[in-house]
């Protein structure tokens, strides 16, 4: 058995339960977690914004230890450290062999469920779904080979579980989707847990300004320590005309959007300079269609790009991170603020609502 937070309806708190998980089978990992991060993207499906077969264990941030391996695993081995991918690329599909492991067709087929079709969690006779094959909010977890990442030194937990979302998501929008160049301007509209990797992202790539826009004042000072060099608060005044006065009227040469809505959306993409580019980080809600004024788009040569999970690659890219980090070119050990056991889990969510600055982590013992 294992303890475990379930999804069974949206706009419900989370259930704690014990969850009977079977063994790993062939190309799986059982995976002791160590931390899960609280990330938007649970919240949506809590929310009833995206959605996942139900019930279901949420949770896609997370890394954990290697307790066993099912037949056929050759990466890993019990007791290595291993940041979670909640996309476990198959490497054969077309999206894998063209590059973009982080849109993997086969495991986009399978969802949340094993590469077989089947969960490894069940309560009884109920089958129950393993978000992104990761479902850390869990205290063990079984998750495809190809969604362990080994970490070579060891880590903090808290940390590698960033690396497994926000990390990858956040700097890689920059230095993999938009490939920001340096000495450009750069905008963030959401400085959340994701915003503030994105901030960190264009500080890495040495992007001149790099404005961080919210509705929070708590956010936007706590940005300043990630990388921000100005601020824009889009509850006082617009935003749009704000990021403009900042930038000689031009606009950002690379404008995010890492919150998830429309109006966010339209924002980014109306401050974004003539042959810019606008990078949709955020996941907003089912069926929503971003107004934008197409005339601009032509005339301007604007270029509006989705990214997923930073475009990054996860066997190669969260090891960049991990290096990143342990160079001090990542500022992540300011990053997790809020710590909670898996009890704690719901009020994680209501903090993170409230405008929390920073990620809070779920740690298991
Ligand atoms: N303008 C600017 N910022 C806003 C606005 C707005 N209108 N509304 C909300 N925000 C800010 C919030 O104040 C918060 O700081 O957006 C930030 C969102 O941060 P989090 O709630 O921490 O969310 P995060 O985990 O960073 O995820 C952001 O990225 O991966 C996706 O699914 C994820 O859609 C989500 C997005
Ligand atoms: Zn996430």
């Amino acid at each position: 058995m294992v303890k475990a937070a379930v999804l069974y309806e949206a706009k419900q708190p989370l259930a704690i339960e014990d969850l009977e998980l079977d063994d790993p089978k062939s190309g799986e990992v059982l995976v002791k977690i160590g931390a899960a991060g609280i990330c938007r993207s649970d919240r949506h499906f809590m929310h009833g914004d995206a959605v996942i077969n139900l019930p279901a264990v949420l949770g896609h941030e997370g890394a954990g230890t290697v307790e066993s391996v099912g037949p056929g695993v050759t990466s890993v081995r019990p007791g290595d450290q291993v940041i979670l991918s909640f996309v476990p690329a198959c490497g054969r599909c077309k999206s894998c062999i063209q590059g973009h492991a982080n849109i993997c067709d086969n495991h986009m087929a399978t969802g949340p469920m094993m590469y077989d079709g089947t969960c490894r969690l069940h309560k009884g006779d109920q089958r129950i779904y393993h978000m992104g094959k990761v479902a850390c909010f869990a205290e063990y977890s079984v998750v495809p080979e190809a969604g362990c990442v080994p970490v070579s030194s060891p880590i903090p937990m808290d940390i590698a579980a960033m690396i497994g979302c926000c990390v990858p998501t956040g700097v890689g929008a920059v230095v993999y989707s938009a490939k920001v160049e340096p000495g450009s301007t750069v905008a963030v509209v959401g400085c959340g847990g994701v915003g503030l990797n994105v901030i960190m992202g264009a500080k890495l790539v040495n992007a001149s300004k790099i404005i961080a826009v919210d509705i929070r004042e708590s956010q936007l000072e706590f940005a300043m320590k990630f990388g921000a060099t100005h601020t824009v608060n889009a509850s006082d005044r617009d935003p749009v005309a704000q990021v403009k006065e900042l930038t000689d009227g031009r606009g950002a040469d690379y404008t995010f959007e890492v919150f998830g809505s429309t109006d966010t959306i339209k924002a980014a993409y109306e401050m974004c300079a003539k042959s810019g580019t606008v990078t949709v980080v955020g996941i907003a809600p089912v069926g929503a269609e971003a107004p934008i004024n197409a005339v601009e788009l032509v005339r301007f040569e604007k270029t509006l790009r989705g990214t997923y999970y930073g475009s990054a690659r996860s066997q190669i890219d969260m090891p960049t991170m991990v290096d990143l980090y342990l160079s001090g070119k990542l500022n992540l050990d300011d990053l997790v603020v809020r710590h909670y056991t898996l009890d704690q889990i719901n009020q994680a969510y209501d903090d993170m609502d409230q405008g929390e600055v920073g990620r809070g982590a779920i740690m298991f013992s």
